[in-house]
Order: C-alpha cells, then structure tokens, then sequence
C-alpha cells in the first residue's frame, strides 16, 4: 500500500566537501531506501541541505582569514554538486542560511517560548579572557566524564556519543587561545529534558521501538535511565539564528536547535517549489519520518529533537532512525583535520562515471552494525570480483550471445523445462527478498541479493550452456536465451536504488524502462520475445593494481603534507653567548667527490674542498640525493666539528642541511658561486 515517507538525511556541515564516511554512513543507505519506496510506488520528500550554522564553520572561516558566509557559499555549492554527481536523488537540497529556515527555526523557537517550553536561567559558563567570548560547543575541548576521551567537545563527546554541556568538561581548555577558560554569568533558554523522561520512556523503551538498530535503542535507553538534565538552546556566538526573544540580543540559537528544523524547512521549501503542502509530510500521523544518520548524532535525533516536536506538539516523530557507525580507511580514523579520507570531488575527478563501484563497495561493506573498514584492496575486489565478474560478467553474455544468435531481438521460448521454471519462480521472489533487507535497514544483506540474482543468471548460463547447444537444438537455445533475458531485465530494475547509473544503462542496452518494481514479482514477461536490445557495452570495467596504488599512494602523501603542516617546532634552545658562536667555524665547501658508503642505507662519503684543505666528511644524506646530484655542490660546512668515525670512515665536519616539510633534505648553500673556504658569520 503506498505510504507517504518523509525521508531526511543529516544535513553536513558546510566547512568541507563530503567524504566516503559521510557516504557510507548516511548518503548512500539513504539514498538507497529513497529511491526503493518511490520504486515501490510510495510518496517521498528525501530532505537533506547544508548545516551553516555552529562552532566548525567559525573555526574554519577563521582559519581562513574569510566570513564564515564566504565559507559556507564556497562548500554549500560543492556538496551540493558533488551529490547531484553522485546520484543522491535528494528532493531538496536547502540550507540553514535560507530566510525560510531562519524563520521556521525563529517560529519554532517562539512556539516553544510562548507555551513556555522554556527555563530562563543565569548560570556560569565558561570563558576565554583573552579571546573576550563564551566558550561553547567545538569552542572548548576537554576531558569527557564519561569515557575520559581527552579531546571531547563542550556539547558532545564522539567518542562515546554522550550529550554534554560544556562545564561538564575536565580539565576544559579553549580551541581559540588554549587557555584555560574562567567563568562568567550569562542567561541562556534551556529545554527541561528531564520534563520529557516520561514521554521519552513511554514512547521508545515501552513504544513498538524494539525494532530499532540495537546500537541506536542502547544508546537512547542508557541515556535515558541515566536521567536528562535541562540543556541550553541557546548561546552567546554571533554565527546563527538570532535568539527571537525578549532579552535574546547578542545571542543565537544553539546550532543542533535549528539544524534538525532545517529539515522541515527544506520540505516547506520544496513543497513551496513543487506546488504541494508541506503539512501532511510532518503531521500527518500516517506520513512515515526516517532519519538516516551517523551514530554521533544519535542523541540529537532520538532526544532532543522529539522532545522538541513533542513540545511544539503539532508534528509526527520518527518512526526510525537508522543510525550507522563508523566507517575507518585503510584501518585508521576518517580525519578531516588530518586529511585521512577519500573526498568525493576526487573520487568523481578520479573514477569518472564509476559512481556505482564506490556506491556498491560502501554499501557491500557498510558500517551497519560496526565500525568497518574502507581499503582499497577491498574497494578494488568488489569491483572485479563482483561487479564486473558477476554482474558485469553475466549482462555481457547475455547481450552479446543475442546479438550474435538472433540480431538482438528477443528469442520465442518454447517448452520452459523444470530449471526454467524454477529460474523464472526464483526471479520473482526478489523483490520481496531484497525489500525484506531493505524494510530492515539492511543495506548490505540487501546489496547480496540483489548479486544473488546475477549469480542466479551466471549459473543459469554456465549449467544450460547455450553457447554449446546453438549446434545441435536451435529450440532450447532459444528458450534459455529468453530465459536468461528475463534475468537481465529484472536485475535492470531491482539494481536501481544500489547502482542507479548501471541500471540506466542496462535500460538502455535492453531498450526498455518498462518495468516496474512490483512488476518483477507480478509479470510473466519482463521483456517480450521480438523486442530488439541494444548493442553490448560494458557495464563496468575491471580495475587495475596501479589505479589502486596511485590512490593509496595519494592518501600517504596528504597524509604527510599534513603532518608537515601540522608539525611542531622544536622549541627554541638554550640561549649562547656571541663567544659561544664564535667558536663555530663554518665555511663554503665544494663537494669534490661523492660515493654511498657500503651497506647503509642513508650515509655518503664525500671529499670536500674547505679551501683549508681537502677532507672527508661522512654525511646522512643519501636518500634525498644520488652521488651524482651532489658533485660540485656548493654548500655549509661546520669545519671545526671534533672528528668522529661513522662506520669506520673519519668523518672531519658537517655539512649544515634543512628539511622540507616533505621530508626531503635541502643544503644550506651560498646563492652564487664563491670560493672555497670563505667564512660565514
Ligand atoms: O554531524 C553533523 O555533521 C551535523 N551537521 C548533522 C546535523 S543533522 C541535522 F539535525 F541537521
Ligand atoms: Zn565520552
């Protein structure tokens, strides 16, 4: 029976593109599940949009010296593209800074002041001295209380998920100045959380929420029987919605406040767009809400929102919230700040039209029930193992030996024998065995049988062997032709939510969009005999080790860029006197000859003209330069250094080097050529 679904996805912060853990987390399942309830014949809103609200996006238009309005335009028109690239079919993209979400969010805010939803309290927060403002949210780290993670955030701990306020913290220090904040009095609006408790236990622990992910209903079950305290909606930052009351100048509202509103103000926008009333999508007791998000997230959308609606009390609550965990690459931490992740612009730069693999290996290793591991290795397997070798693999045969046999029209079957019809029975048990995965937000399970089924066609292909038969029984090739076309037909439907580019094409060599999704379980033909198909054209292709090389090759050099950018000076050392310095001698040296000292990996023996005299000098540089690159070279050399033997060879002075932030050893030499042995002072 057709539903009507409102289907959110979280919106992303605006201070970066998206990565593969933003995808497999939330984008690609949610996508997914959008695209089969419209195939299915339901009525969905898919709503997503930028969050340009909150601490990150300050931080970051801080550290680029730009407004945070600059950052979010530039990021907010990246994302946006980068999904349209990759296929999210997203009804509206919005963002927070639309005037229709400022006014929602202020209306919403002032519902709730007016029924007096509200504490309005002054209480002690913390503060920067230096930086002459309030301490909240990603503004201070410190210790959580409850996990002891050293780099918790003033409104949340991601590393257990737990909901803080910032003076929770120990130990706080402030991202700004790294000072350790003091306290001073402010008045914030706080939502009493703990008024909810009831409600919050009546409708998830006691409610029909047992069918929630078990990592999603722990988590808000601990939470709860912990106690919720008040927690401020408000803050003392001039990046947000201003606070809409009495006494709210200066202030805004807190930024997971107004984000989960950014939902329903993307419907009204895209109903406004489309002609339609946005009421029903959010009121309507029988509309379905699903949130899809990642398990950071979770108390946002399983508490504080509902007890949000909940006092507002004109809008329906989730019926699910299919929160993932963790996705890690190449076994450590996605890290935006560290630069160790696989960024969706370059994936799409990288992998033109290859959308498909990245959405089918996130999703055939989707961090459903764990955190999980994106490789390469695996990203590569699943491509030539699975797609191409199974999919890819089986589309091809079938198209090929059509064309070959029959001019591409679809051969008459005629006696269908016991596997035909067992082949045919299995077809139409798809779509129910892959919804069933789906209804349970089981996107991988899902993804399987869906390659169960080109399995099924493989098998099919390879036990009837038709390429053998078309010799001596023109008849049963026929039929196991048409047989196998009707496979192809319905893997050209049923694979549309997971590899929505492949089944565009596959319509397109089949040469038909006929079907639909109930269709598959209900029709006897799929594709009629006499049809004429298209041309062969491979779905995928297989990809090779250096493809996958140059990417992880990729990923350890921004790794060290990073590291380089972010590597701290060694601090100043003791100071000398000019005596002290006097007693250097250092001089420009020619290096005459150079050679690899044996057996090692990093040393050089070169012989070097002082202009005193001509010397040996044992040097660590042979794995930023050849022999042959450094002959000739002009550089500084410390000659009164106390001679040491390196390796046996007495090494008389040092030559005075510096590294780039890659690593790589760079001479301190003079800028024009000088003679040997002038001296520098
Ligand atoms: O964690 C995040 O990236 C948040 N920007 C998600 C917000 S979801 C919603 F409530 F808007
Ligand atoms: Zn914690």
């Amino acid at each position: 029976m057709s539903k009507r679904y409102t289907i959110t996805a979280a919106l992303p912060y605006t201070n970066g593109p998206i990565h593969i853990g933003h995808l497999a987390g939330v984008y690609v399942p949610a996508d997914i599940y959008a695209r089969y309830k419209r195939l299915t014949g339901n009525d969905v809103a898919f709503i997503c949009g930028s969050d340009e609200h909150g601490v990150p996006i300050t931080i970051k238009a801080k550290k680029e010296g730009v407004s945070p309005q600059d950052i979010v335009d530039k990021y907010h028109e990246i994302i946006k593209k980068s999904f349209v690239d990759f296929g999210i079919t997203f009804d509206n993209y919005s963002r927070t800074s639309a005037k229709i979400h400022h006014d929602t969010a202020s209306e919403f805010f002032k519902t709730l002041y007016d029924k007096h939803e509200f504490i309005e309290e002054v209480t002690e927060q913390l503060y920067d001295e230096e930086a002459n403002q309030f301490l909240a949210d990603r503004f201070v780290t410190g210790t959580c209380p409850k996990c002891g993670n050293e780099e918790a955030y003033g409104d949340q701990c991601e590393n257990c998920g737990s909901s803080l306020n910032a003076t929770d913290l120990i130990n706080p220090k402030s991202a700004i100045t790294g000072n350790v904040p003091s306290l001073k009095e402010t008045k914030h609006w706080f939502l009493p959380l703990n008024k909810y408790e009831d409600f919050l236990k009546e409708w998830i622990l006691k409610g029909h929420k047992k069918d929630w992910k078990p990592n999603v209903y722990g988590q808000v079950k601990s939470w709860i029987d912990d106690g919720l305290r008040p927690r401020a909606v408000t803050r003392d930052l001039d990046w947000g919605i201003p606070v809409p009351v009495p006494g709210g100048e200066g202030k805004v509202l807190y930024v997971w406040f107004d984000a989960p509103i950014g939902y329903i103000s993307a419907t009204k926008e895209w109903a406004q767009n489309v002609g339609k009333d946005w009421e029903p999508y959010w009121k309507d007791k029988d509309t379905k809400l699903v949130h899809f998000i990642g398990k950071d997230n979770i108390v946002f959308h399983c508490i504080i929102f509902p007890a949000m609606l909940k006092a507002e009390g004109s809008y329906i609550l989730p019926d699910n919230v299919p929160a993932n965990e963790f996705l890690n690459l190449e076994g450590k931490k996605l890290s935006t700040s560290k630069n160790w992740a696989v960024w969706l612009p370059d994936y799409l730069e990288d992998f033109p039209n290859q959308q498909d693999v990245l959405r089918y290996s996130l999703t055939a290793n989707a961090p459903e029930s764990k955190d999980n591991d994106f490789t390469w290795k695996d990203f590569q397997a699943r491509n030539n193992n699975e797609l191409v070798a199974i999919f890819g693999n089986f589309i091809n045969r079938v198209v090929v030996l059509t064309n070959k046999y029959y001019g591409g029209i679809i051969p008459e079957a005629s006696e269908f024998s016991e596997v035909d019809n067992e082949t045919l029975a299995a077809i139409k048990a798809y779509p129910s065995v892959i919804e069933s995965s789906l209804e349970r937000y089981r996107f991988r399970e899902a993804s399987q049988e869906l390659m169960n089924l080109a399995r099924l066609g493989n098998k099919y292909l390879a036990d009837e062997e038709p390429w053998k038969l078309v010799k001596t029984d023109e008849v049963r090739t026929k039929t196991i032709m048409y047989v196998a076309l009707q496979i192809a037909s319905a893997l050209a439907t049923l694979c549309e939510p997971f590899l929505p580019f492949t089944s565009d094409k596959l319509k397109g060599i089949l040469n038909t969009t006929d079907n639909s999704w109930a269709d598959i379980s209900t029709k006897n033909i799929l594709i009629p005999a006499g049809h004429q198909i298209g041309k062969g054209e491979l779905l995928f292709s297989k990809i090779e080790d250096k493809t996958i090389q140059e990417q992880l090759d990729k990923l350890e050099a921004s790794k060290k860029a990073n590291e380089a950018a972010n590597k701290v000076l060694e601090p100043q050392k003791d100071i000398i006197t000019f005596d002290d310095f006097t007693k250097l001698d250092m001089r420009v040296g020619t290096i005459l000859e150079a050679e690899k000292m044996p057996k090692t990996k990093k040393l050089l023996v070169l012989k070097v003209d002082t202009g005193i005299d001509i010397r040996t000098i044992v040097s660590g540089i042979a794995e930023s330069f050849t022999p042959e690159e450094v002959i000739g070279k002009q550089v500084t050399v410390l000659v009164n250094l106390a001679p040491r033997a390196l390796r046996g060879v007495e090494s008389e002075g040092m030559i005075l080097m510096t590294e780039t932030p890659e690593g790589k050893l760079v001479f301190v030499n003079p800028d024009t050529a000088v003679n040997s042995g002038l001296q520098i002072s």
